[in-house]
């Protein structure tokens, strides 16, 4: 399954895999990767629909692979196509539950949520996120400051070793005042002509039944609004990547710039979004490394709803995180101000928690935008956001929702 320029993504035997190819990756340091990341989870196999399967079982410094699936705690049923996709990183756990593309035929699904990180580092060699143990260094070797904000001024050397090195970047002041109210007044326009079932909105449900507008997909339809993925000063920023990234002009009224609002007490919808990654659905290989930017419209804050990062955490394999656990990591806070833009990676786990304050006038509003490499799209044509959208009422289902139950 060697890559070549015209097909980066080789179909991958079941059986010539698990029987040649893993074994070798994992006795070429893929193991001892993967045994960190599997640490006290059960066993898990993959099985394709006629039946023939492999287990994987984690030990102390490696991952032992058996044929049959007698042995797993959980077993997850595939087609080859979509195992083969799982190993190319084009097709994630998420995803595939969200789509009904997989089944858990044994077991509980989330399980296979948990495993994941140990896969990524079975099958590409990505190492473990430890927001306990991980060491970042500043562009001088000292340790470093992940919640550091720079200037459009700043050392271009140190902007870029920072985004490398934490997968995100503040950036303070890059819009004006009067640009900034330019960009609050058409998102007005597009808050207002927003509906239900339209496609082009999320919407949620507040604690008193109120339906919410959470996010309008349309914003390129607006004209300032529409400028600021090509904005000089915004390709400044995305140029400070390794890789070259550019805006992909919308093909349709739905992409582009997405407005967010944050709304204080959700209890239903996509509005507050818990620790991810943007290709945690799919598309991890063909749409990383990709940045995306949010400017800020108003005071982006703890208060108003922030959003945060676990430094270092790209390009690594990072497990689910329960917010609510005392272990939680706490990840890198900043209190954006109106103008100030942060770029990410989409394989940055990030979060958009609650707004802490619940009768505020204003909460946190962003532009949001993206920036990938020349011709990525999503292999199945689609965007993996349009999974989510199974219902009329414009609504997005969580996850666990949909596979609660599930044993
Ligand atoms: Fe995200």
């Amino acid at each position: 399954m060697s890559a070549s320029p015209s097909n980066p993504f080789p179909t991958v035997d079941f059986h010539t895999f698990h029987r040649d190819v893993l074994p070798r990756l994992l006795r070429d340091g893929h193991g001892p990767l993967a045994a960190e990341a599997a640490r006290r989870l059960g066993s898990l196999a993959f099985r394709l629909p006629g039946g023939d399967a492999y287990t994987y079982l984690p030990g102390d410094t490696d991952i032992e692979v058996l044929a049959g699936d007698d042995r797993a705690d959980t077993v997850i049923e595939v087609e080859a196509e979509i195992f083969s996709n799982i190993v190319n990183e084009l097709d994630a756990a998420a995803g595939l539950l969200y789509g009904v593309r997989a089944k858990c035929a044994r077991g509980k699904a989330m399980h296979w949520l948990d495993w994941e990180p140990a896969l990524r580092a079975m099958f590409a060699g990505r190492p473990f996120y430890d927001a306990e143990t991980i060491d970042l260094r500043d562009r001088r070797g000292a340790r470093l400051d992940a919640e550091q904000t720079f200037s459009l001024s700043d050392d271009s050397l140190d902007m870029a070793h920072f985004l490398r090195t934490a997968g995100y970047l503040l950036v303070r002041g890059v819009f004006r005042g009067d640009e900034v109210k330019a960009f609050l007044d058409e998102s007005a326009v597009l808050r207002e002509e927003a509906r239900k079932g339209d496609a082009l909105s999320w919407w949620g449900k507040d604690a008193g039944g109120v339906e919410t507008l959470c996010r309008v997909t349309r914003g390129a339809t607006q004209p300032k609004l529409a400028s600021i993925p090509t904005d000089s000063r915004m390709a400044q920023l995305v140029d400070l990547a390794d890789e070259r990234l550019s805006y992909q002009p919308p093909k349709g009224t739905g992409e582009g710039v997405s407005i967010i609002w944050k709304n204080p007490s959700m209890t239903e919808g996509m509005s507050d979004i818990p620790w991810h990654r943007d290709c945690g659905m799919g598309g991890h290989g063909t749409q990383c490394p990709g940045l995306i930017a949010s400017v800020y419209l108003t005071e982006a804050s703890p208060e108003t709803g922030e959003l945060m990062f676990l430094p270092g955490s790209w390009n690594r394999g990072a497990p689910p995180i329960d917010p609510n656990h005392p272990d939680a990591p706490r990840g890198a806070h900043f209190a954006a101000r109106p103008g100030d833009v942060t770029l990410h990676y989409g394989d940055t786990m990030h979060a958009a928690p609650p707004p802490t304050h619940t009768t505020l006038e204003r909460y946190r509003i962003s532009a949001v935008t993206a920036y990938k490499r020349k011709g990525a799209k999503p292999h199945r044509g689609r965007h993996y956001n349009e999974v989510l959208h199974g219902r009329e009422d414009g609504q997005v289902e969580s996850l666990a929702e949909l596979i609660e139950g599930d044993d």
